[in-house]
């Protein structure tokens, strides 16, 4: 079934950043065939269907690369903590933060669990998101990771979204094993990562003094990648304590909040094609100060990525366009940097480069598309949102009047 979308504004984010004012899109089968000047649609075209889109913009479906949106329970008590003064890491020092949610998602299960994750997964497809990265990481035993895992891949069977998951177990010492860090890695290392290889698309860690060093994250890495698995971590947050040079040098897809991240750590990040994630929600939230290397990221080449973070610790709510609109207000990112960092290179963190996040022959038809005047417009609004409908593998899963 040949399908056209006519009369929309484009913007491909393809490599060659094409853009069109008055543009086509024809896919078949759920992959797109051409995207081009309506002008230049082959004459005596016959499409068994054509989507009128009356002027809107059309952009890749968005990609949300970095995303904790499994878990159960909520911290709002500790937000009121850290609102009148305590701080994240003392917080977390004192067996609170992420240990708590692990009890909460421990006793809880994978229907719950998907049940709980599902109300923002919503609140992430009506803005336009078609593919989502999900971590596991609250559970730090070996069901509880499964289950989380399995939970974030039943999303993606019961909703129109393709869904990445990441194993984090290296995301805090669990209480079992409290002050033996290296052993919970090597027992990771050996029995999980094996275990749960085929859950996970990437492992993932959070390398910080609160929680993992650069050489626990090095062997973690040397096993997941013995294994076959890409790499991603949680990097330079809150301190400097190595991580993404641990990334950069096993090839890391990407390298998330890089707040405390150096001039150096963006040139081996540049070297090793790994992507800087940007989550400007989590900054927000802990009222951080430090900003991260955003110059040295783009003097190097780094591609740059923005996502939600969402999780109910740093990044309380899930909503992507919030994210976009802080990293342009709070990061100085241009509206082609967030788009690109919402699209194509969000895409490439997620090792999905070339299917998905842009709007090119031979991709998935995932698109949104957008009722505003002008592109400037994603990620100009904060708290409300102008997606009008979104399209998911070629088909129209979402409609909203806006
Ligand atoms: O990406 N930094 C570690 N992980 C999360 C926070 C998780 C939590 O506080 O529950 C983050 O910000
Ligand atoms: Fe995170």
């Amino acid at each position: 079934m040949l399908t056209v979308f006519r009369h929309c504004r484009i913007a491909t984010c393809d490599p060659q950043a094409r853009v069109f004012d008055r543009g086509a899109v024809l896919l078949r089968h759920g992959i797109v065939e051409w995207v081009g000047p309506e002008d230049e649609l082959p004459a005596g075209l016959h499409a068994d269907r054509t989507i009128e889109l009356a002027g809107r913009w059309l952009t890749p479906g968005l990609v949300d690369c970095h995303t904790h949106l499994v878990f159960a329970g909520q911290r709002a008590a500790e937000f009121a903590r850290r609102t009148a003064g305590t701080s994240y890491a003392d917080i977390a020092r004192e067996g609170g933060g992420i240990l708590g949610t692990v009890r909460a998602t421990r006793a809880a299960s994978e229907d719950e669990l998907v049940a709980q994750g599902q109300p923002r997964l919503q609140s992430l497809l009506a803005e336009g998101v078609t593919t989502v990265e999900i971590k596991s990481g609250y559970g730090l035993e070996l069901d509880a990771e499964a289950r989380m895992l399995r939970a974030a891949r039943r999303l993606a069977t019961e909703h129109p979204v393709t869904v990445s998951t990441s194993l984090l177990a290296a995301h805090a010492v669990p209480p079992e094993f409290a002050g033996r860090p290296d052993e919970y890695v090597d027992t990771v290392c050996r029995q999980w990562l094996p275990a749960l290889a085929a859950h996970a698309d990437a492992v993932d860690a959070y390398c910080e003094d609160i929680a993992f060093s650069a050489a626990q994250c090095d062997r973690l890495f040397g096993a997941a990648r013995a294994l076959g698995l890409p790499v991603r971590l949680h990097a330079e947050q809150l301190s400097n304590v190595g991580g993404s040079q641990v990334a950069a040098r096993h090839g890391a897809l990407s390298c998330d909040h890089l707040e405390y991240a150096t001039d150096a750590d963006a040139a081996a990040l540049a070297r090793s094609g790994t992507v800087a994630v940007m989550l400007p929600v989590a900054f927000f939230v802990l009222a951080e100060k430090q900003l991260p290397p955003i110059e040295a990221l783009r003097r190097h080449g780094v591609p740059l990525a923005v996502a939600s973070d969402c999780n109910p610790g740093s990044a309380p709510g899930a909503s992507l366009l919030l994210a976009m609109h802080m990293a342009r207000r709070l990061f100085g990112l241009s509206s082609d940097e967030v788009l690109l960092g919402v699209t194509r290179h969000a895409a490439r963190a997620l090792g999905l480069g070339g299917r998905r996040g842009s709007i090119a022959a031979g991709q998935a038809a995932d698109f949104a598309a957008w009722s505003v005047d002008s592109l400037d417009e994603i990620g100009y609004w904060a708290g409300f949102n102008p997606c009008s409908m979104v399209v998911k593998d070629g088909s129209i899963v979402l409609e909203r009047d806006v």
